[in-house]
């Protein structure tokens, strides 16, 4: 197969990893997973519904189908977003087999009204159907086959307590530390056929903010310079000149990280300042700051959270050339 024929969204699929043996990391998250899987197939029930909470490109699809291929049952994939009336969710439901998985990514967006049919249907098995309206109206309840969902959000924060209450295992990712993703990386190197050597592949994996998609994303752009440039094998010089080319910095910020310290520094002196006023200076929602980007910073100890709001640290200084301010 040409992969160069084929858009990322497409080559993403190619480097998914399809067992759990195959995923690599996150040992907590599997090792929970391994148990909970095995024991429902020992006593042939099907498994408790399940929820992925953490930031974008750390493998909560990846796992989904995991879970499915490794019950051996069907997945059925849909998203928040597209479940817009209680009708959809409920053609989506009654048309599942006996211990498929059904995968709701964005699970923080589906409608009010479509959560109140999600209750009953992890609940107790079934739906109730509206039949009519005004004063002639009766509510017809339908059985469902057991099924398990299988809920992803990188907004935890933002699904309703009674729907999070319903899920028996609740699962969080969190950033890989750069040893995993050297291995993700050789993974997907492996699957592209490149030739990497150890320190070009560090190279990426330590630039790549925590993240196996921004790993994969990152191998496949410094493969693009190897390719044109050079005899097309990846080692550290050729992944840290592209790098800089690409300009992805040593701690793999992203434009909107930038934004973010940048703003705190020149804008608020350092901060502290509070997050939505900080959000409204880069134009992001203020619930996708705080659980999308400030993670990964403060993980890296770029930010700091106060009950006063939020300060750029020294070592955000430091990254960025400027000069501490004498008193904050
Ligand atoms: N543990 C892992 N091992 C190998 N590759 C991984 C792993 N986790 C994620 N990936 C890769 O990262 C990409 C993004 O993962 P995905 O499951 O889509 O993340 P999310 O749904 O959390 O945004 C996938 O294409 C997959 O190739
Ligand atoms: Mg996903």
């Amino acid at each position: 197969m040409d992969l160069s024929m084929i858009g990322e969204d497409a080559k993403e699929e190619t480097l998914r990893p399809r067992y759990l043996s195959e995923y690599i990391g996150q040992d907590d998250v599997k090792e929970n997973l391994n148990v909970f899987i095995h024991a429902a197939k020992l006593r042939n029930e099907t498994l408790d519904h399940v929820l992925f909470y953490g930031p974008p490109g750390l493998g909560k699809t990846s796992l989904a189908h995991i879970i499915a291929n490794e019950l051996g049952v069907n997945i059925r994939v849909t998203s928040g977003p597209a479940i817009e009336r209680a009708g959809d969710l409920a053609a989506i439901v009654t048309g599942l087999d006996e211990g498929d998985v059904l995968f709701i990514d964005e699970i923080h967006r589906i409608p009010r009204t479509v959560e109140e049919v999600l209750y009953p249907a992890m609940e107790d098995g079934a739906i109730d159907i509206m039949l009519g309206k005004g004063p002639s109206a009766r509510s017809l309840r339908l059985d469902l086959p057991p099924f398990t969902l299988v809920g992803a959000t990188t907004r935890a924060g933002l699904l309703s307590a009674p729907l999070r209450d319903r899920f028996g295992v609740m699962l969080h990712l969190n950033y890989f530390p750069v040893e995993d993703l050297v291995r993700i990386v050789f993974r997907t190197a492996a699957i592209l056929a490149v030739p990497i050597s150890e320190e070009g592949a560090l190279e990426i994996a330590r630039r790549a903010r925590g993240t196996p998609r921004v790993a994969n994303r990152l191998l496949r752009r410094v493969r693009d310079f190897a390719q044109v440039t050079g005899d097309g094998s990846i080692d550290d010089e050729c992944a840290r000149n592209s790098l800089l080319q690409l300009q992805v910095d040593a701690y793999g910020l992203d434009e909107l990280d930038r934004r973010l310290l940048l703003g705190i520094i020149d804008q608020f002196g350092g901060g502290p300042v509070g997050l939505e006023t900080l959000s409204a200076t880069v134009g992001e929602d203020a619930g996708t700051v705080e659980d999308v980007y400030e993670p990964y910073l403060l993980q890296m100890g770029l930010l700091r959270r106060t009950p006063r709001g939020r300060e750029a640290t020294e070592r955000a200084y430091a990254h960025f050339g400027r000069t501490l301010p004498k008193e904050r």
